[in-house]
């Protein structure tokens, strides 16, 4: 068969997602992680019609200027805060992203991080491991913050914070939520959860669980005077994007003894983390990994695939792809080879 059109894979796959592309297109797949340069990547993408790119790879109108040929970008993550969805769109260019199939998983490790922040699991590990445990323990050792029977807060409703709150009736815990738009009844009651403005969310919250998309409009939308608010001895959750809090407010506020601890999965300016974070026991910090389940990072790599098949003309879903996020270019450009 000849094949019509070639993709560029930004790094290593599963072999499965990539027998998939193999099937159909002339397949240009990294080998190795690596961070490509903004040249790097311009040069790539103007050498293809698709590509499956992850958060780290920023597409913007610099990365597309002068490209006649690309036609999809799957991003591989909900995310897509490393895309100009705008320049995408005027460009021409199909972007798409994997929702849905990660939310279980993510809310999962929304709550692994919770679990792990209040009741002090990093720390006491790390206590342990160092060979500090060589006596009785005292009664007050160790004590963290208790999650049952205690208020839940959720910034950010969507599905991954719909997820967390289900998870919230084995602990027996109080939901509230904040989101701009307020959820239809029945979903508040599938939740468990009632709508708050932002203030009583942060003044009410035990646990406050971040699950909002980034954007520039909600940089630090966490920041000191924010964490000043919230209830001394809390306890904050950010499995969404690092800049929605400010981290140097964040230390500050743990040292204060102003939140009790806090569980990190992602961090403004990845892969670094902040050193006051870094510096602080009571703080859990994982590499942003809230979707990496086997059977997730699986899903999410088939969704690319299918992605690109579709947003191509290719396969069974030919010109459907499963999730656009600028799907009013599917209907505002002719079908791919019949330009
Ligand atoms: C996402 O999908 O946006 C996650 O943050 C990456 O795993």
């Amino acid at each position: 068969m000849t094949k019509r059109y070639k993709v560029w894979v930004s790094r290593p796959l599963f072999a499965e997602a990539l027998a998939r592309l193999d099937q159909h297109v002339t397949l240009v797949a990294e080998a190795t992680e690596r961070q490509h340069s903004p040249a790097q990547l311009r040069e790539r993408l103007a050498d293809v019609d698709a590509a499956i790119i992850g958060l780290s790879d920023r597409v913007d109108a610099a990365t597309l200027a002068g490209n006649e040929r690309l036609r999809v970008i799957a991003n591989l993550a909900v995310g897509y805060n490393n895309l100009d969805i705008d320049a995408l769109t005027r460009a021409g260019v199909l972007a798409c992203n994997t929702p849905d199939v990660l939310n279980e998983t993510t809310a999962d490790y929304a709550w692994a991080l919770l679990l792990a922040a209040a009741r002090r699991v990093g720390a006491a590990e790390r206590w342990l491991r160092s060979g500090q445990w060589t006596g009785t323990m005292r009664i007050d050792d160790w004590l963290g913050v208790d999650l049952h029977g205690r208020t839940l807060g959720i910034l950010g409703m969507g599905r991954i914070g719909q997820a967390v709150a289900r998870r919230a009736g084995g602990f027996d815990m109080r939901v509230l939520y904040h989101n701009r738009h307020r959820l239809p009844e029945v979903t508040e009651r599938q939740c468990a959860a009632r709508w708050v403005d932002q203030p009583t969310l942060l003044a009410e919250s035990d646990h406050l669980v971040l699950a909002l998309p980034y954007t520039p409009g909600n940089h630090h939308i966490i920041g000191a005077a924010e964490l000043a608010r919230m209830k001394r001895g809390s306890v904050l959750v950010n499995i969404a994007r690092g800049g929605l809090v400010d981290e140097a407010a964040l230390a500050a506020a743990l040292a204060a003894g102003q939140l009790a601890a806090a569980g990190l999965d992602v961090y403004e300016d990845e892969p670094v983390v902040h050193p006051a974070l870094l510096a602080l026991d009571q703080v859990v910090l994982s590499p942003h990994l809230g979707s990496a389940s086997a059977d997730t990072r699986r899903n999410m790599a088939h969704l690319a695939v299918d992605n690109v098949l579709a947003g191509l003309g290719l396969g069974s879903a030919a010109g459907d792809p499963p999730t656009p996020i600028n799907p009013q270019l599917l209907h505002a450009r002719p079908a791919p080879g019949k330009a």
